[in-house]
């Protein structure tokens, strides 16, 4: 079957944070928006029908999490990254950053130190403040717009009190499938300072070209062992409306911590839509991310062209995953507001503002490519047309 992409649904008024809450947060209603990070694409046919049938059956009582939900999830990770995970290490979260917020709580202590790497996706800083751990920031090397992971940076700051380091991977904003190689190199960090990893991996399905996602879980023992692995539908078939997520915990010590916790927040029931489009999703959605991965790539492509061809003052990071493209606008010496009010009121566009993921965004904007290439093509070219007036 061939899925459209280039169809655009009406999302107004239906509560969404992309289009319906632009004005708080652009104060403007008449740009187009490339923020908040789900696509405007429908979600596939196999998972709509799955929630229907559901939706008719008109009881929405508790509903638990059965054999067959625990295996899509694990078949399909199999299948698509060669990761091998046991149901027994599996947990369900209504959401990643939920999560993660559990695993900070359950496996740490307030004083703590915990590493995110900046520029990155903007609630990792306040998981870690408002649970009232101490934020320690490894910024990630900007090397020609590809950034690298600053590991002799990262062995310098390490204290006494570093428990934990929480990556993305792939990772939001910059775009960055972390190889194997890299993700070696951190890991023998973490095991030479006994610090636990958090891997948020929520983007794992997406990745493009000869960019493969590596599970930090299998890079070693050690990795495995002192690891929490985050991954969900949500973003890969953009259900993230539907609140299911899961997380997977080999080490049966951080299990118990984690799970006991997770108990006493008694968030252990699942949703039930949110249980049978993971399902669907895990099961039949091959082909439907196949055709997605193609059309990003695409998108992506033009994007890039569109401003080594017409701005190339404007530096765009290669896409290796996710559908969030990140932009170099520095050379143009505007601050971040001027830039931000010039993609509102000129370019009439929402971008997210680099300097939310950490102070070297700096200068940088993130673009959210999922929606019809048509209506990628035309931002573009109105933020390159208001940078060239
Ligand atoms: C890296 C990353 N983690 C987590 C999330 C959100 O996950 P959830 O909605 O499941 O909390 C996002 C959404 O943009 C993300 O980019």
């Amino acid at each position: 079957m061939q899925y459209n992409f280039d169809l655009l649904p009406n999302r107004k008024d239906t509560n969404c944070f992309k289009h319906d809450a632009l004005k708080t947060v652009f104060n403007a209603d008449d740009i187009t928006p490339l923020w908040v990070a789900d696509m405007d694409f429908e979600a596939p046919d196999f998972i709509r029908n799955a929630v229907t049938e559901r939706a008719r059956h008109a009881v929405y009582g508790y509903t638990f999490f059965s054999d067959e939900f625990y295996k899509s999830v694990i078949d399909w990770m199999y299948k698509r990254h060669n990761y091998t995970l046991k149901t027994s290490w599996l947990n369900v979260t209504p959401g990643v950053v939920t999560g993660i917020s559990v695993a900070i709580m359950a496996l740490t202590n307030p004083g703590d130190e915990i590493i995110i790497q900046s520029p990155v996706y903007y609630p990792f800083y306040d998981l870690v403040t408002s649970n009232n751990r101490e934020l320690i920031i490894n910024n990630l090397c900007n090397e020609s717009g590809s950034y690298k992971m600053d590991i002799s940076h990262l062995k310098s700051i390490i204290t006494d009190k570093t428990k934990m380091i929480i990556i993305s991977n792939p990772h939001n904003p910059v775009g960055r499938v972390w190889s194997e190689n890299e993700l070696k190199e951190l890991v023998e960090v973490c095991e030479q300072n006994n610090i636990m990893i958090i891997a948020d991996e929520i983007h794992c399905d997406i990745t493009f070209g000869s960019y493969n996602y590596t599970p930090i879980a299998q890079i070693s023992d050690y990795a495995r062992e002192n690891s929490i692995t985050f991954i969900a539908p949500s973003k890969t078939f953009n259900i993230a409306g539907l609140s299911t997520s899961i997380c997977s915990i080999p080490s049966e010590q951080l299990r118990d911590k984690f799970t006991t916790l997770k108990n006493r927040l008694h968030f252990d029931t699942g949703n039930v839509f949110g249980t049978v489009a993971f399902e669907a999703a895990y099961k039949y959605g091959d082909e439907w991310l196949n055709q997605l991965l193609d059309y990003l790539q695409k998108s992506a492509q033009m994007v890039t062209n569109m401003f080594a061809e017409h701005l190339p003052a404007v530096k765009v990071s290669s896409l290796e995953g996710t559908y969030l493209m990140w932009l170099d606008f520095s050379a143009l010496n505007m601050s971040d507001d001027d830039l931000n009010k010039l993609m509102i009121d000129k370019a009439k566009v929402g971008l997210s503002q680099g300097i939310s993921f950490g102070k070297n965004g700096t200068g940088f904007m993130r673009m959210n490519i999922g929606s019809p290439r048509a209506v990628i093509e035309d931002s573009v070219k109105r933020i390159i047309e208001a940078i060239k007036q």
